[in-house]
């Protein structure tokens, strides 16, 4: 795991962003993981900045994301779809039919899922997974658990997981109790994993990376495991 600490989120979503043109610049066809949260909204910003300038090309780009509520409709402004279209779909020329997120609101999420997985092995897998991470560890909607669940599957959200991300609702009644997700097979096959963490409420968890331990219980630890993985973080949770 290759570490690189910066000063400020600024100087992280730079970087960030640098490294994922980079990476899409090297192959024609690129088939991109992404994620939502806080954290990579300021790399949107400059990827798509640097999609105006030229300098980065969408058009042979296939992106899927990690995770969705479930039961909110696409135009709800707390979806994941909404958040994407937000901050990079609308601002970038990824082709409409390029983009994959799971579909929160499908009748039979069992066929969702195994769609979904089945789309990214047919496509011949991520080149890279952009990937946050929770103050509990969780990287997608995979929870801390005893166990963890490889392939895309439906999760009931942890409390810690609700309390986090009520910023973005009204009240914490309102974050939808279950997700989606990418399950943690989904990340480990992706060729390279580019990890984001900012903030001192990361600081516990990106210290457990440091420690080389891997345990369910927090599930960023899986990639230790990964021969390929950068992790771009910034001063606040760095120990
Ligand atoms: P954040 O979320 O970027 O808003 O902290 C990260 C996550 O929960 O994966």
């Amino acid at each position: 795991m290759k570490k690189v600490v910066f000063d400020n989120y600024e100087q992280l979503s730079v970087a960030a962003a640098e490294f994922v043109a980079a990476e899409i610049n090297k192959k024609p066809k690129f088939n991109l993981g992404l994620p939502t949260g806080g954290t990579p909204v300021g790399m949107y910003k400059n990827l798509s900045e640097m999609n105006k300038a030229g300098k980065v090309d969408f058009a042979d780009v296939t992106t899927f994301n990690l995770d969705e509520y479930l039961g909110l409709e696409r135009s709800h402004d707390q979806s994941y779809w909404y958040f994407m279209n937000k901050n990079l779909y609308s601002n970038v020329n990824l082709k409409p039919e390029n983009i994959n997120i799971p579909n929160g609101t499908a009748d039979d999420m069992d066929a969702e899922t195994k769609a979904y997985d089945k789309k990214i092995e047919d496509m011949g897998g991520l080149d890279l997974m952009v990937l946050g991470i929770g103050p509990n560890g969780h990287i997608g909607f995979n929870e801390p658990d005893s166990y963890l669940i490889a392939p895309t599957h439906t999760v009931t959200l942890t409390q810690s997981t609700i309390d986090a991300n009520a910023r973005f609702f009204d009240s914490a009644d309102d974050v939808p109790k279950m997700a989606v997700t990418m399950g943690v097979g989904n990340i480990m096959k992706a060729k390279k994993i580019l990890m984001l963490i900012s903030g001192a409420n990361k600081k516990a968890v990106a210290k457990a990376l440091n420690e080389g331990i891997v345990t369910p219980e927090n599930p960023a630890t899986m990639l230790l495991m990964h021969p390929d993985v950068t992790v771009l973080i910034d001063k606040d949770a760095d120990q």
